[in-house]
């Protein structure tokens, strides 16, 4: 893994285009060959997405989907807008689609920022199934259909805070995880619910790769009552239409107060557990990613600061570098759910 230590200005805010350009060529690769020599000490969300913006190498903005089933297209169709006012609701700039489309991390198609736009064609979403297991009522494999056809969907504007120190604005289409996880009848052991993504080397180049560092599937928990608030969606949608398969069609978290790695694309796994689960970054890297991981200004990564944030789209010419907020600026809607505890040991 290529690591940036310069604390908070992208390569691409202070290099000459022609020597960026070749510099990320080469940095993409040595970041493969690296992923692969040493494991996880060098595999991290924050790899060579620090050193590239969203403005070169990358692909036009495609919804990459073999097919959309038409059900999901009429539900996504029918969302009801975005309130004007509220924790659903921001009136900060939205980062325009192709950002959020083009500038993605999704390390079962590559660790590039423009690998899961460029890799995930054709990604296939009908048939999806979803296995929910563990500490709950209601066990079982079911289908996509019936996962989303019981709950109205919404539109919601929340900030995403990557650990990477980079930002957006995005118009999600969902409903409340609470409202999913109900249906299942959690049970009083049911202390923490984790989630995992599908596994598909045909579909997903970086899983037949034998330099992948993660042990797949992509897996993340949250405590139940974390899962619970009202905040935490399930998003199947984005801009009015279904979820691109690079953003983790045709379900997958947003857990907008935490940083994003928690918000898990792709999901074909719900399971109810006693204990706290295993999390992909925390067992890769625990000294730099926590169970929490929740958007903290106060607590720097070990290798840079957490104190600001690259709102994109942001260039040389137009940097949009904005302080970060406690909490990612949700501290009204979820502060109480860390009552008393030590931030800085539970990051
Ligand atoms: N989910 C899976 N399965 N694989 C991933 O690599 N990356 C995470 C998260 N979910 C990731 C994932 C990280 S690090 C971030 S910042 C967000 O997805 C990015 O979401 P976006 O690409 O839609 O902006």
């Amino acid at each position: 893994m290529i690591i940036k230590t310069r604390k908070d200005i992208a390569s691409s805010e202070i290099t000459p285009e022609s020597v960026y350009r070749e510099r990320r060529k080469f940095l993409k690769s040595s970041a493969n060959v690296a992923l692969g020599a040493a494991g996880a000490g060098l595999l991290s969300p924050a790899g060579i997405a620090q050193t590239g913006d969203s403005l070169f190498a990358r692909a036009p903005a495609d919804i990459n989907l073999a097919s959309k089933p038409d059900w999901l297209l009429e539900k996504v169709a029918q969302s009801v807008p975005a309130p004007e006012s509220g924790p659903y609701f921001t009136d900060e700039t939205k980062t325009p689609f192709d950002d959020v489309t083009t500038y993605n991390n999704f390390y079962e198609f590559g660790t590039g920022k423009g690998d899961p736009a460029n890799n995930a064609r054709d990604f296939r979403i009908d048939p999806w199934s979803v296995e929910v297991a563990g500490e709950c009522g209601k066990p079982g494999t079911y289908t996509l259909e019936d996962i989303l056809k019981p709950h109205a969907f919404e539109e919601r504007i929340y900030r995403l805070r990557c650990v990477e120190a980079w930002s957006m604005v995005i118009p999600w289409i969902g409903f409340s995880l609470a409202d999913l996880l109900q249906r299942f009848d959690p049970n009083g052991n049911a202390n923490f619910v984790m989630f995992q993504t599908l596994v598909d080397g045909d579909q997903m180049p970086a899983q037949r790769s034998r330099f992948a560092s993660i042990d797949w599937p992509y897996q993340e928990g949250l405590r139940m009552d974390e899962a619970m608030n009202p905040l935490a969606m399930m998003a199947t949608g984005v801009y009015n239409d279904v979820l691109p398969a690079q953003n983790g069609a045709p379900l997958r978290l947003v857990v907008p107060w935490k940083y994003g790695f928690k918000s898990l694309k792709s999901i074909v796994r719900i399971e109810f557990t006693r204990r706290m689960p295993n999390n992909t970054w925390n067992d890769l890297q625990p000294s730099e990613y926590g169970f929490y991981a929740n958007v903290n200004p106060e607590v720097s990564h070990p290798r840079w600061t957490q104190a600001s944030e690259r709102r994109l789209p942001s260039s040389l010419f137009k940097p949009q570098r904005i302080p970060t907020r406690m909490f990612n600026g949700y501290e009204e809607e979820v502060a109480s759910l860390y009552a008393g505890m030590d931030l800085r040991r539970n990051y």
